[in-house]
C-alpha cells in the first residue's frame, strides 16, 4: 500500500482529516518531524479519531530516517512547483507520497533531489496558489489507488 509522507505539518485539522483518510484506505502516515502541534492536541483528538487510526502513525526525526525506516521507497513529492502533472505518473505500491507544510510547501533542496519526473503538481488556474493540504494529500491518493485498482478496497 501507499505510504503518506507529511513533512514539518502545521496544522492539526489537516493532519487529522489525512490521518483519517489512511485509515479509510488502508495506507501508514508517517510524520517528519518538527511538528507545529503536540500528536495529543485536543483539535486532532476532536476530530473524532480513535486509537486504531492513531495506531499507523509513526514519527520520524528526519526524511532520512523515514527513508531508512522503511526501505527507501520510491518518492513522489507534491508541489505546486511540481514537474509532472499527478495523473501522468506510474504509481506502484509501495510508493511515498510526499506533502509539504501549510505555510511553507517543501524546501528547494527536496524537490531538486527529486527532480522534474519525482515531483508531481495537481493543475490549478495559473492564479491560484495552492490547494488544501488534506485535499491535496486525498486526490494524489485516489489517483494512486485507482492506478492499481483500489487493492484491498471495496
Ligand atoms: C497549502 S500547500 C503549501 C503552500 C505553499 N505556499 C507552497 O507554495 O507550496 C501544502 C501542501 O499541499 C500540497 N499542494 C497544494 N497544492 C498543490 C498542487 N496544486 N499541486 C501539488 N501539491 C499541492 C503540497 O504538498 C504543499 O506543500
Amino acid at each position: 500500500m501507499f505510504k503518506i509522507v507529511l513533512f514539518e505539518p502545521e496544522i492539526p485539522p489537516n493532519t487529522g482529516n489525512i490521518i483519517r483518510l489512511c485509515a479509510n484506505t488502508g495506507c501508514a502516515l508517517h510524520l517528519i518531524e518538527p511538528l507545529g502541534f503536540d500528536l495529543e492536541d485536543k483539535k486532532l483528538r476532536r476530530a473524532g479519531l480513535d486509537y486504531r487510526e492513531f495506531a499507523q502513525v509513526k514519527v520520524h526525526p528526519n526524511l532520512a530516517h523515514f527513508r531508512r525506516e522503511t526501505g527507501n521507497p520510491r518518492v513522489f513529492a507534491a508541489s505546486t512547483r511540481g514537474g509532472t502533472a499527478y495523473h501522468r505518473i506510474d504509481y506502484r505500491e509501495g510508493d511515498a507520497l510526499l506533502f509539504g507544510p501549510e505555510t511553507r510547501g517543501l524546501p528547494t533542496s527536496i524537490l531538486d533531489e527529486l527532480g522534474p519526473s519525482g515531483t508531481l503538481r495537481i493543475p490549478m488556474r495559473s492564479d491560484s496558489r495552492s490547494l488544501n493540504l488534506s485535499n491535496a494529500a486525498a486526490l494524489v491518493l485516489y489517483e494512486a489507488l485507482r492506478q492499481v485498482n483500489f487493492p484491498g478496497l471495496e
